[in-house]
Order: structure tokens, then C-alpha cells, then sequence
């Protein structure tokens, strides 16, 4: 599908010297002019883009190391070649190896689309019944990781457990660091999608002060979590309304390209770390509140709200530049999330099942209002999947500060196969950006007597 580098004519992959001065005679070249030197260049455009690297030959002088490009939290800049997951942010399209998501979430389990994202495609019903199987098989934890858990303290934060007890899990796994094995690598894979589950379950019943429930292999992946997180007594009574719909929000969290979380997992495994440590640097990016943690922030929003009535204040509050109205805007979407408007399906049988939540007036209201609001429209904010998210999590059971964990569980199948797609690209180096030094000139230190 992509057309590599190597596929360009010579002359563009020349150096600096045939490329200076003259304008390649190829249509598919961005021409620039450098005004300080007066010379001109010609950049091979491929895929819509043109290379960072290939600005480093225009300087202004020999002590000049290049042209660089400045582009802060990556605005502009394509870090690598995916074909996992495209999105069209102005349409609203969202497409997980090339099926739409509205197709992934209606017709898929949740572990089929983690098949389908780490495999490139669909299985035949022998694959998956062998891959939910090799799942199965991983489920429980090594009792030491129960133990390093219990030390946490009552209180502790579920994100921050997290991402310690799959750190942890690196210890447990030392085979693990053999990265350049794809056998190895797919146990570690297989290990890491059986095992968040049980991680999580115990997260949840430990901020309760309850006893942990062991996987049980006879449950689907998400009845056996469901299981897990709400057994009392040995019972548990399965709703398929909401395991249903507990597995669509799983399978619209599986992937989304390179966002926050999934770059840190790429940063993070570019230096060929084990997938446990990798991992655990995506779950540390998903805590923060502008990515994973708005569905947490979007529950305490409609808190403070409080009212519907309240609901224009706070609107005029936030756009007077006082706070931001949480589980709106995304950096890729311009247009309404495609998962936010199958979220709100799914948020109707949620609340057919389980009663209207008083908070969800509050929200429709917030989005009534935000998507008539000029400041709103003209900034192109609408809602995103945690608007809604968090509200269907809570009818659920899960706690305020639990929807991460929820989340962490949806995007593991993506910074897997993210992380493994990396590791196979011959062109992906250890990440290390660059920087325009704006600090102080060489100067000489000043003893602590003369300060
Ligand atoms: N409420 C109010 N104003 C907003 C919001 C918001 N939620 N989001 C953006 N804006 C405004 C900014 O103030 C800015 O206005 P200005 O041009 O007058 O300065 C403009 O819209 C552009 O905002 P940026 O911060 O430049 O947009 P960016 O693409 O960097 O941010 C982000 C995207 C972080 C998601 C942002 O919209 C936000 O903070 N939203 C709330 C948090 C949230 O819901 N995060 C979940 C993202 S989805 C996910 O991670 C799964």
C-alpha cells in the first residue's frame, strides 16, 4: 500500500549537491526557495507528505547543521507508516483495517477486533476459535502479582495500580525482552490481552476491600471480567444488555492511531523495551485528563453542573477561557466522533436497562446548548467517546475513577499491534525528537561566593 522511499526516482534521493540549485523534473516535488541564501530546492512529496529529514540540506552557511521543522505536540508531523487504523477527522470516519467501525462494532466480539488489529485481518471461525482460546489459557496472575497488590494502599488511584501492576508484570515475564522473536512476541501479546482483565477485576474489588475472584475459563473475555469485578458469594447473575454493551465500548476504544497513549507505547517500545514496560507507558499517558481520564473529568463536571438549569452558566464559564467543557473537541475530529454517535446508541439501551441517570439530562442539555453555541461550532467541538462514556460506565457499576481502567482494557489490542507494527518497520529508529535551543549563550560559572 505505501510507496517507500526506495521507490522514488534517483535523482530525488540524491544528495544535497544534485538537489540544490534546480528544480527535479518529477510532478510529485515541493520547490522551496531559501530567501537568506537565494537557492532553491526541490522535496519529493510522497503519500501527501514530504520528509523532515530532507530539510536538513538547506542551510545558510557550512556552520548551519540543517533546516529543521518545529511542529509542538506534532500538530503536522506523521511519525510513521500504519495500516491499522484511518481516520478522516473532518468526515467522522473512523476505520479499523479498513472496515468501517460501525460494521466492527455491530458484527465482531471484542476479541475479534483485537485479532483483526493485531493480524491485519479477520479470522476464519478455526483462527479464532484457536486465538479466544490462547487467551483463555493466560487469564490467571502469578499470586506474588495479587500480593504486590494488596500493598497499594485502600485509596490508591485504579490508573496508578494499573499501570504499576502491568509494569510489574515485566518482572514476572523476563522472557519477555526477547523482542525480536515473533513467536515470543505474540505469548507476551497473548499474556498482556489475558491477563489486563484479572488486573483490572482486582483493581476494582481491591478499592473495595473485597476478596479477588479468580478468572473463570468457562465465561466469554468480557462476561469472565464482568464476572470478576461483580461476583458476591460465588454469584453473579450475567445481563446481556450490558455485557453487550460493555464489548462495544471495548471494541470503539480498540485503536485509534497515533494518539497520546499509543505514541508513548511506540516511544516507549522504540527502545526495544519488553511489551510490559511499553505498555505500561501508554496506560501512564491514558491517566492524564485530556486523554483518558475526560470520562472521569466529564462525571465530575456534571457534578459541579449539579442542574440543567445550571447548564448556561457554565457553558458562558467555559467560554470566557474558565476550564474547558470535558469530553468535547479532539485533536483529529473536526466533525461529530464516530464513536460518539454510536456511543449514543449504545447509551439508550444502557438507560432502558437501568433506569434514566439524573446526570444524563444534565449532559444532553451541555450538548444541546455547546452545538448551537457559536464558540463551539466555530472551534469545531463536539462531542467526543468520553462524553457519553462515562455516564453508561457508572450505570453499569463501575466507579468515577475507574473508567480509565475500562478504557486501558479497550485500547490494548491497539498499542499491541502498534508497538508490533513498529518493531517491523525497518525505517523506525529509537524515538528521539529534536529541539531549538532558546536557552543562555555559553557564559562562565559564577563560584557560589559571587552569586
Ligand atoms: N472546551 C472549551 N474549549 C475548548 C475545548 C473544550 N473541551 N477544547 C478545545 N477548546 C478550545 C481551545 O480553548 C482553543 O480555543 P482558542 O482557539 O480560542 O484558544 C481551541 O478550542 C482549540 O483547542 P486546542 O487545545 O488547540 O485543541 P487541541 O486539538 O490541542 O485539543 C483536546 C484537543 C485536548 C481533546 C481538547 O479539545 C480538550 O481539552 N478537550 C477536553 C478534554 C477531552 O474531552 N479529552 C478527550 C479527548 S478524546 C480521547 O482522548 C479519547
Amino acid at each position: 500500500m505505501w510507496e517507500s522511499a526506495g521507490g522514488l526516482p534517483h535523482s530525488l534521493r540524491a544528495g544535497p549537491d544534485a538537489l540544490r540549485g534546480s528544480v527535479a523534473d518529477v510532478p510529485d516535488t515541493l520547490t522551496i526557495v531559501d530567501n537568506r541564501t537565494g537557492l532553491e530546492y526541490s522535496v519529493p512529496i510522497v503519500d501527501g507528505s514530504i520528509r523532515a529529514t530532507d530539510l536538513r540540506q538547506i542551510t545558510a552557511g557550512d556552520d548551519d547543521p540543517g533546516l529543521l521543522s518545529f511542529d509542538p505536540a506534532y500538530l503536522n508531523t506523521a511519525s510513521c507508516k500504519s495500516a491499522i487504523t484511518y481516520i478522516d477527522g473532518d468526515a467522522g470516519i473512523l476505520r479499523y483495517r479498513g472496515y468501517p467501525i460501525e460494521e466492527v462494532a455491530d458484527t465482531t466480539t471484542f476479541l475479534e477486533t483485537a485479532y483483526l488489529l493485531l493480524e491485519g485481518e479477520l479470522p476464519t471461525a478455526d483462527a479464532l476459535q484457536g486465538w479466544e482460546a490462547d487467551v483463555r489459557s493466560h487469564t490467571y496472575v502469578h499470586t506474588n502479582v495479587t500480593k504486590f497488590m494488596e500493598g497499594f494502599r485502600y485509596d490508591a488511584h485504579p490508573m496508578g495500580m494499573l499501570l504499576g501492576a502491568v509494569g510489574a508484570l515485566s518482572t514476572f515475564y523476563p522472557d519477555a525482552k526477547d523482542i525480536s522473536d515473533p513467536e515470543n512476541r505474540y505469548l507476551q501479546r497473548v499474556r498482556l490481552l489475558a491477563k489486563l482483565p484479572t488486573i483490572a477485576a482486582y483493581i476494582f474489588r481491591h478499592s473495595r476491600g473485597l476478596p479477588y475472584v479468580l478468572p473463570r475459563n468457562d465465561l466469554g473475555y468480557i462476561g469472565n471480567f464482568v464476572n470478576m469485578t461483580f461476583e458476591i458469594g460465588g454469584k453473579h447473575e450475567a445481563n446481556p444488555v450490558l455485557q453487550n454493551a460493555l464489548e462495544i465500548l471495548l471494541i470503539l476504544h480498540a485503536d485509534h492511531e497515533q494518539n497520546c497513549s499509543t505514541s508513548a507505547v511506540r516511544g516507549v517500545g522504540s527502545s526495544h523495551v519488553d511489551p510490559f514496560s511499553a505498555v505500561s507507558a501508554g496506560i501512564a499517558a491514558l491517566y492524564g485528563p485530556l486523554h483518558g481520564g475526560a470520562n472521569e473529568a466529564v462525571l465530575k463536571m456534571l457534578d459541579v453542573i449539579g442542574d440543567k438549569a445550571n447548564v448556561p452558566a457554565f457553558i458562558e464559564q467555559v467560554k470566557t477561557g474558565k476550564g474547558r467543557l470535558m469530553g468535547f473537541g479532539h485533536r483529529v475530529y473536526k466533525s461529530y466522533d464516530p464513536r460518539a454517535t454510536l456511543i449514543k446508541q449504545v447509551a439508550d439501551s444502557v438507560f432502558a436497562e437501568t433506569g434514566l441517570n439524573p446526570k444524563l439530562e444534565i449532559a444532553l442539555e451541555l450538548e444541546r446548548i455547546a452545538l448551537e453555541d457559536d464558540y463551539f461550532v466555530s472551534r469545531k467541538l463536539y462531542p467526543n467517546v468520553d462524553f457519553y462514556s462515562g455516564l453508561i460506565y457508572q450505570a453499569m457499576g463501575y466507579s468515577t475513577d475507574y473508567f480509565t481502567v475500562l478504557f486501558a482494557l479497550g485500547r490494548l489490542p491497539g498499542w499491541i499491534a502498534q508497538w508490533e507494527e513498529m518493531l517491523n518497520d525497518p525505517e523506525q529508529k529509537i524515538a528521539r525528537p529534536r529541539q531549538i535551543y532558546i536557552g543562555p549563550e555559553k557564559r562562565s560559572f559564577v563560584p557560589m561566593s559571587d552569586r
